[in-house]
């Protein structure tokens, strides 16, 4: 049986270094995209201690859809350049909000959301979809994150060109 092991009283960079490996191992040998990035957003949820939803938007006919994620019951469709998840996707680059009520064009999925990060996808430079990260903490998100999340994107994007999948 597949777990997530992540040692107690650690950093937060020692939890992504703790997790990265895990997180390969977990996906190795399976080449189902949708099974591979369920398990990986469970697995997110398992090991940040501060996340309250985690998940994937992927594009769909010029829209973020939502796809599998941890946590509340989430909005389905994100025009491109709307919201955090929209502005990451149309801008291709992570976005880290610390607190998300000064975020203008914020959508409020989950009422206890205080801060967010989101980190696109991308197939030889088109976006395809967004790993989206919620706290229920104002200002969980850091550069720590990002560099380590865009990580965890760089995954995603390899099990996506293995799978062939097309969204
Ligand atoms: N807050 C996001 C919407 C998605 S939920 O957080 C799950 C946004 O502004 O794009």
């Amino acid at each position: 049986m597949e777990q997530i092991k992540i040692s107690s009283a650690v950093d937060k960079a020692e939890i992504y270094e703790e997790l990265l490996p895990q997180l390969e191992s977990l996906v190795c040998g399976e080449e189902d995209f949708i099974a591979n990035v369920s398990n990986l957003s469970a697995a997110l949820k398992q090991a940040l201690p501060y996340v309250s939803w985690v998940g994937f938007y992927f594009m769909k006919e010029g829209e973020l859809v939502v796809g599998p994620f941890q946590g509340k019951v989430a909005c389905t469709r994100i025009s491109l350049g709307r919201g955090v998840c929209g502005a990451a996707a149309a801008g291709n680059r992570t976005v880290i909000v610390p607190n998300v009520a000064e975020f203008p064009g914020h959508i409020y999925c989950d009422p206890d959301s205080k801060s967010e990060i989101v980190v696109p996808l991308s197939k030889d430079g088109e976006v395809f979809g967004v790993l989206d990260i919620d706290s229920a903490e104002y200002g969980s998100f850091d550069p720590v994150d990002g560099r380590n999340l865009e990580r965890v994107a760089r995954l995603v994007e390899s099990l996506f060109n293995l799978s062939n999948k097309k969204f």
